[in-house]
């Protein structure tokens, strides 16, 4: 794997919404409260984009990558963006935010892996750098949970929060492996999903029977729980196994941000302690598969990273997806 290059990151970006939700506020109207969802999953307060669009946000965070990088827009030769919380079925968010920055002629494609689709659309921006078919890929994360979780159920209203991340990367000579996987589930068993709302109607004199309610998404937290644990370990040690290495070997390890005790629990697992571990779930919730790219851009602005780190990003999510991919910053 290693033998194709890695990537280079030449430009961090994101965007942080402005309203800050504690968890207080949610027990005005959930039996819920600051103790329980500080205690069972670390999260202290998330940011909602409300009155926005997800393309308002990952378009503030993509044109944030591209001053960070330098790069004018003429120079993105192909735009990928993950998100499972889009605007419209089509256009595509990937083309909303070429049109917005003119990126003009630039390829332009959405993944949809769920909390994973971070994870998925680097590999495949890397995939292209390695063949020479691209030169400079904007890769970005935009997910707006606040639009789709339902605001009278406890037990996922509390979890997700709003933002986008972004990169810019090059063809690079360090190391990089990914692995990419998923454990596929049906309708039956599904225990993570959020169905469109369109129910079939053959009956043309029908159409204006179509319900216009929002979809909203639907959890069985435990078994998502049960699943994390297992496959965030999978995924690391897969993916650093194929560069002949173990997680333990990299400088910063950066896993989705569900919830704390998954993190703690996985990292405990692959016999490591939380000090390389880099997590903001605190502040931000779980912003899907945003977490990742918003925790790079952070990383970076802070002046955390370094020129030839090794970087671990692991991430699961609806599907069920699990990937991590190991590179050399
Ligand atoms: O990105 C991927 C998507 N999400 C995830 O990966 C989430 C994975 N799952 C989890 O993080 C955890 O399973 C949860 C945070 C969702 C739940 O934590 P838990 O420790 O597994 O709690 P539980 O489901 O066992 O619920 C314990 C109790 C229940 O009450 P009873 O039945 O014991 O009376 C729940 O109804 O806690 C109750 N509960 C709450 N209480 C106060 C559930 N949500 C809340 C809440 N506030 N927000």
């Amino acid at each position: 794997m290693g033998g194709f290059g890695g990537i280079n990151i030449i430009g961090t970006g994101s965007f942080v919404p402005e309203y800050r939700i504690k968890n207080d506020d949610f027990a005005c109207f959930l039996d819920t409260n600051d103790e329980w969802i500080t205690s069972r999953t670390g999260i202290s307060e998330r940011r909602f984009h409300f009155n926005g669009k997800n393309s308002e946000m990952a378009i503030a965070a993509a044109r944030n990558a591209l001053e960070d990088s330098g790069c004018f827009p003429g120079e993105i030769d192909y735009v990928i963006v993950s998100t499972s919380t889009p605007d419209y079925f089509y256009p595509s968010l990937s083309c909303q935010v070429s049109d917005a920055l003119s990126i003009k002629g630039a390829g332009c494609l959405d993944v949809n892996a769920a909390c994973t689709g971070f994870v998925s659309a680097l590999d495949i921006a890397r995939s292209y750098l390695a063949l020479g078919v691209y030169q400079k890929i904007l890769v970005v994360a935009s997910e707006k949970l606040s639009s789709h979780v339902d605001f009278n159920d406890r037990t996922t209203a509390v979890l997700f929060g709003d933002g986008a991340g972004a990169i810019i990367a090059e063809k690079g000579e360090g190391i990089y492996s990914s692995y990419i996987s998923s454990n596929p589930e049906c309708e039956e068993d599904n225990s993570l999903y959020c169905k469109v709302n369109y129910e079939p109607n053959h009956k043309f004199e029908n159409r204006y029977e179509q319900t216009k309610k929002t979809p909203h998404m639907f959890m069985d937290g435990k078994a998502v729980y049960k699943f994390a644990v297992e496959v965030m370990q999978t995924a690391a040690e897969k993916a650093a196994e194929k560069l002949g290495m173990s997680p333990s070997q990299f400088d910063i390890i950066i896993p989705h941000q569900a919830n704390i005790r998954i993190i703690k629990s996985a990292i405990k697992g692959l016999g490591l302690t939380m000090d390389k571990i880099y997590t903001h779930i605190n502040t931000r919730a779980n912003i899907s598969s945003a977490c990742i790219p918003t925790m790079l851009d952070e990383l970076k602005k802070s002046n955390r990273l370094e020129r030839g780190m090794k970087i671990c990003i692991v991430a699961f999510g609806a599907g069920l997806t699990f990937g991590s991919i190991c590179f050399e910053y």
